[in-house]
């Protein structure tokens, strides 16, 4: 078990705050004799004027509840909803009827071994296909944009659900076409349950929507009519779209009410270029909670950390026991400051991205200039007095995952660089979606050696097909070396995963078993989740051959 203490975190904070790269907040207070409280009071103070109710899954509508199994057909379309308070916002869904109901981007529920049967038809005026982010399906159900669906077709989905219970994602993956119709709405949850779910429930008397919570963390640019700006300089399509305004399940500045008690959050990353460094902020400190697991479920037993990094595409199971929190006061969860680490040079992403929040944001000046990496608030918890009594504990045991060994053999390299053109590249090529760039047998352990160039930005790099988990960590930069423990872990990297951070001048190494039970020849994709980044080159197909 990793010790994860206090002293460790002021340490990575107080060594960014040497740096200088961050004025302002937390930088003078942590770096100095100060009141290291300070920073992060100001991240309280900005959730404080917070007043929208936080979205949750409800039993129709936007973000519904809906069983995998009780729908045939799902529409892409567009659509209107009001992100911003008295404000009609035009966006892409994904719409569903089911039993007399009606959905717009439904949380789906399925249980491990349900068939899902579902035909997506295109009502967009641009090709289009669903990916089922994290489950194992066969290649032409994966939908992994090798066949896309276009305008006025449609396509049917047919698979089995054996995933290990956790909460995947869905949206859409036509290459040239993913980065907006993302931005623009299509995105949505995918609950997988299984014994080990329906045993943590239980014992900790969960309840979706009440006790725990999915928060899905996207970051948008607005005009004044409220419509959703996408409109990326090649700077930007090269580095990333960043914007300014911060939504959690599609509120923004959004407040939840949350009982003295464990309350699981269940968190999605689904910003197309932006990170996250999430901590739970009381009155100037750090309140730890527990990591229960990542992109594909539980770990073995939580991991009591006080902060995390969230990429784009990746999600992580949390557990908060607000029991330890001082009653009657917030709680705020927060981005805490961090170096983006834009260092690919050639590119002043930093000079775009102040043009970029420079223009149209009568409503939010006040953070018209964030940028990645700055201290935010993203949501209060406004503490409730408890009602019931409530006695759980965390459970020591989660699941039954066994530790990973290093797969024989020599690692499979995959280099992460760009060619100074304004392409992402993988092992120095570019994607090409008629090129199988590389092949794997059926059933081969391969060990993959994933090594970022230093002059590069940071890619959440995400495979298809499999989920995976991570041997080593090598090379990591100096904000998050203090987070890491054995074999420069991070405790994000103990569970399963589909998706993973490599820092610039990182060498990740993971280990994939290409075991699957479908009939023939796969085709997949390996790419970055930084959503520019795929389409700037960095996506590459590959094969496992029968
Ligand atoms: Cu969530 Cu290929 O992506
Ligand atoms: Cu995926
Ligand atoms: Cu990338």
């Amino acid at each position: 078990m990793h010790a994860f203490t206090r002293r460790h975190w002021l340490g990575s904070i107080g060594a960014l705050g040497a740096s200088g790269l961050f004025s302002g907040v937390l930088a003078n207070p942590l770096g100095s004799a100060g009141d290291p409280a300070e920073g992060l009071l100001k991240i309280e103070k900005e959730a404080a004027a917070f007043s929208n109710p936080l979205r949750l899954p409800g039993s129709s509508g936007l973000f519904g509840v809906l069983p995998a199994t009780d729908f045939r057909e799902v529409h892409v379309v567009r659509s209107e909803i009001e992100v911003l308070p008295g404000r009609r916002t035009p966006v892409l869904a994904y719409a569903v009827e089911s039993g007399g109901r009606k959905f717009l981007n439904p949380a789906l529920l399925a249980r491990k071994g349900d068939q899902m049967r579902v035909k997506l038809i295109n009502r967009i005026d641009q090709p289009t296909v669903i990916h089922w982010h994290g489950l194992g399906v066969d290649s032409r159900n994966d939908g992994n944009g090798l066949q896309v669906v276009a305008p006025g077709q449609s396509m049917g989905y047919a698979f089995t659900v054996q995933d290990r219970s956790s909460m995947y994602w869905y949206h859409p993956h036509a290459h040239g076409f993913i980065p907006q119709q993302a931005y623009h709405g299509l995105a949505s949850l995918l609950f997988v349950e299984d014994e080990d779910e329906v045993a943590l429930r239980k014992e900790l008397a969960l309840a979706l929507g009440e006790s725990e919570i999915p928060l899905v963390l996207q970051d948008k640019a607005f005009d004044a009519q409220g419509r959703l700006q996408y409109a990326p300089s090649a700077a930007q399509s090269f580095g990333g779209w960043v914007g300014s305004r911060l939504l959690v399940n599609l509120t923004e500045r959004p407040v939840l009410k949350a009982g003295r008690r464990i309350v699981r959050f269940r968190l999605l990353n689904g910003s197309n270029a932006r990170s996250y460094r999430l901590a739970f902020l009381q009155q100037g400190q750090a309140l730890g909670f527990y990591l229960a697991g990542t992109d594909g479920g539980l770990l073995a037993r939580p991991q009591r950390i006080e902060q995390t990094f969230l990429s784009p595409g990746q999600r992580l199971d949390v557990l908060v026991d607000f029991r330890e929190a001082q009653a009657g006061r917030p709680v705020t969860l927060a981005s805490l400051p961090f170096d983006p680490m834009h260092q690919e040079g050639g590119h002043d992403m930093a000079a775009m991205d102040h043009s970029q929040h420079g223009a149209g944001h009568g409503a939010s000046a006040s953070v018209a200039m964030a940028m990645e990496g700055d201290a935010r608030a993203l949501m209060r918890i406004d503490l409730t007095p408890s009602g019931a009594p409530y006695d759980r504990r965390l459970p020591t045991r989660l699941s039954s995952l066994a530790a990973v060994d290093e797969p024989a053999g020599t690692p499979r390299r995959m280099r992460l660089d760009h060619d100074g053109q304004g392409h992402w590249t993988i092992n120095g090529g570019v994607f090409d979606h008629a090129a199988v760039s590389l092949t794997v047998q059926r059933g081969a352990r391969e060990t993959w050696l994933i090594e970022n160039a230093e002059r590069s930005m940071p890619h959440p790099m995400h495979l298809h097909g499999f989920s995976f988990r991570v041997l080593e960590r090598l090379g990591s930069p100096a904000q998050i070396r203090p987070l890491a423990g054995a074999r420069g872990l991070l405790p994000q990297d103990l569970g399963v995963v589909d998706t993973l951070q490599v820092w610039p001048g990182e060498s990740v190494k993971v280990a994939i078993d290409f075991s699957h039970p479908h009939a023939g020849d796969q085709d997949y994709v390996f790419h970055c989740h930084t959503l520019e980044h795929a389409e700037a080159g960095m996506m590459l197909r590959y094969q496992v051959k029968a």
